[in-house]
């Protein structure tokens, strides 16, 4: 018998910065900020990404692009990247992404592309814990409280052991 089922994601949306807890306001203050240091001369899109570590330190990244397209890396991997280098045993516990085009702050929020939500799932998976995805745009920011509810059906490290 055939049976349909349903998945239930979620995600919340505040009108801007005022209305966050100021943790999140500020790592998206650092998103914002970074952002404007991109490499991004094919695309002109600038992407920063801020990530909170459980320690309270703040890593930040930028989109990385190259000549050779597929060889650049996105905001949030060159973030979580470096954060991961350096403090292998400090759980990540937020992520900010904020980007930019040629005419300003976007309006509606920049998911991260596959990619990046493959790494930022085995992040949650190394750590045991989710990481809080802070995404910012004109029209408002938008709260994910966890990489399930923006790549519900994953590939996950469980998967290898069968
Ligand atoms: N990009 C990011 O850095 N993060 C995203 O979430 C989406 C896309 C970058 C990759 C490339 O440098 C440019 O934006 C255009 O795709």
């Amino acid at each position: 018998m055939m049976i349909l089922r349903e998945v239930k994601i979620q995600f919340r949306e505040y009108s801007g910065v005022e209305e966050l807890p100021e943790a999140w306001a500020g790592l998206v203050s650092e998103a914002r900020k970074v952002s404007g240091l991109a490499y991004s001369p094919y695309s002109g899109f600038r992407v920063g990404a801020a990530v909170l570590l459980a320690n309270g330190t703040v890593i930040t990244g930028n989109n990385q692009e190259n000549a050779a397209y597929p060889s650049g890396l996105c905001a949030e991997r060159t973030a979580i990247f470096y954060a991961n280098a350096n403090f292998p045993d400090i759980p990540v516990t937020a992520l900010a992404i904020s980007a930019a085009s040629a005419k300003g702050r976007v309006k509606e929020p920049v998911k991260p592309c596959g990619s990046c939500r493959q790494v930022i799932l085995e992040t949650e998976a190394r750590f045991g814990q989710p990481v809080i995805l802070i995404l910012d745009g004109r029209n408002g920011i938008q709260v994910f409280d966890g990489i399930d509810d923006l790549l519900p059906f994953s590939f996950k490290p469980v998967a290898l052991k069968g």
